[in-house]
């Protein structure tokens, strides 16, 4: 049967990923459909002009296909439509500037990761049941509308990897008491991060800005965002110490400052993110030793990114007690001591990176019996003695070791001096 034939369709719903081809310019004579998603297929081509004649339209889902050109300007006219998703497509065009007073029921809008170009209008603000705005992965330019605190019912609201800036207003989302989630990664975002950042909903669990070009120091109201879970400010110019208040955000489970110019030592306080799954505080210039509160609370740990900062002391032994640790990165400071034999307990670390520090004496026994370890890296240390031959040794890709300049054994491949025969006798044990 013909699709412009079934004009008594209220509900099209196809995601088998068998579609392909385009959509069928006679979708606009289903005139009573209310509900139309054809996602996860392999459709390409334009969404057709006639779309407009659907006057009952309420959701429009083809999001993962392959739907390139415009939007046709008639899809905007359709005031009946509360959910638009085109994720994942190359749909392009720019944002009408009365959108937000023609499309005014709306209340999902979703169209990362397409071609949309232009500012971002500011009448959006007039669609006031908006909950969730996604712009994600476009090319919008220009400043963010500064009324969009008008919108009482936002959730979420994501401008990541776009052209936006530079100034940061965000004053006026202080009054979107719903919000949880605000990401603005990878814009052209500047100047320091304003106070308003503390009016922000207490509700917010991800806060998201890393790669944009805000400096300062990390501004004390931040610490009001006491429901956050997911804090990024890597890649951006914050200068000064980490606060010693970030040890409230006690549902914290990702947390990432990596990239900035931080200084100071780890507050210890730190330790007290017993949530904690991935930290990322590398490549700052952070100094003194790895607080001990940080390997002896922090058990959800999988990845624990600190290299390139100052940070110097011994390894705790206590790093053996972080059993969910998948990766361990640590190169690039003048840590000193040994790697600890506890590491050979971390029976799903699948990384260990402590290059470029002043470690000594021999790699611990065991590490050559981690199953998942699938990258090991020593080079440039004081490492010495027998390199095993099994494991992740026997891999040399997997394996960086050069730079130690007392190390022997290991594959033949690494070309290391053989190592000295060790005599078991009985006498030097006795002696
Ligand atoms: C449906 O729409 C197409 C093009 O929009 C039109 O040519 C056709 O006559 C319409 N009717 C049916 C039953 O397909
Ligand atoms: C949108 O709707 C207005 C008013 O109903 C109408 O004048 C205009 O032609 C429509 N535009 C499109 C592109 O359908
Ligand atoms: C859009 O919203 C703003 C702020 O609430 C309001 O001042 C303006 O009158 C609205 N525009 C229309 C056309 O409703
Ligand atoms: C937000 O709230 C402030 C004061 O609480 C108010 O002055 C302002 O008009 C409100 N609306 C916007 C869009 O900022
Ligand atoms: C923002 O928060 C500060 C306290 O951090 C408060 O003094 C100020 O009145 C708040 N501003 C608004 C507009 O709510």
């Amino acid at each position: 049967m013909e699709l412009g034939s079934m004009t008594k369709l209220l509900v099209l719903r196809v995601s088998t990923k068998t579609l392909t081809g385009g959509i069928p310019p006679s979708l606009g004579n289903l005139s009573l459909l209310i509900y139309f998603s054809v996602a996860y297929n392999n459709l390409e081509g334009n969404i057709p002009e006639s779309i407009g004649h659907l006057k009952s339209l309420s959701a429009f889902g083809v999001a993962v296909n392959k739907l390139n050109s415009m939007v046709p300007s008639s899809l905007y006219n359709l005031s009946s439509i509360s959910a638009i998703d085109f994720v994942f497509n190359q749909l392009s065009g720019a944002l009408p500037a009365n959108i937000g007073l023609t499309l005014h029921n709306l209340k999902l809008f979703f169209i990362g990761e397409n071609e949309f170009f232009g500012p971002i209008p500011g009448s959006l603000c007039n669609a006031s049941k908006l909950q969730i705005l996604d712009l994600g992965r476009n090319n919008f330019v220009g400043s963010v509308p500064t009324n969009l605190g008008y919108l009482l019912d936002l959730e979420h609201l994501r401008l990541s990897y776009n052209n936006l800036g530079r100034d940061l207003d965000l004053t006026s989302l202080g009054n979107c008491s719903k919000m949880e989630s605000l990401i603005f990664k990878s814009n052209q975002f500047e100047g320091v991060l304003p106070n308003s950042i503390g009016n922000l909903s207490t509700q917010l669990n991800a806060l998201k800005f890393g790669g944009n070009q805000i400096s300062g120091i990390i501004p004390t109201v931040l610490q009001n965002l006491i429901n956050l879970n997911s804090l990024e400010m890597d890649e951006n110019l914050f200068i000064g110490v980490i606060p010693t208040y970030f040890g409230k955000f006690q549902k914290m489970q990702g947390l990432d400052l990596s990239g900035n110019k931080l200084s100071g030592q780890i507050p210890s306080s730190t330790g007290n993110l017993t949530q904690l799954v991935q930290l990322n505080f590398s490549r700052n210039n952070l100094e003194g030793s790895i607080p001990p509160t940080i390997v002896g609370n922090l058990k959800n740990i999988n990845s624990l990114d600190i290299f390139e900062n100052n940070l110097s002391g011994e390894i705790p032994t206590t790093i053996g007690n972080i059993l969910n640790l998948e990766e361990l990165h640590l190169q690039g400071n003048s840590f000193e001591g040994i790697i600890p034999s506890s590491m050979a307990y971390l029976k799903g670390l699948e990384l260990l990176a402590v290059s470029r520090n002043n470690l000594l004496e021999f790699i611990p026994k065991g590490l050559e019996k981690l199953l998942f370890l699938k990258y090991l890296n020593i080079s440039f240390n004081d490492i010495e003695g027998p390199l095993p031959i099994v494991g992740v040794f026997k891999n040399v890709d997997a394996t960086s070791v050069i730079g130690n300049n007392k190390l022997c054994g290991g594959i033949p491949q690494l070309q290391l001096p053989k190592c000295p025969k060790v005599t078991k006798s009985r006498k030097s044990l006795a002696s």
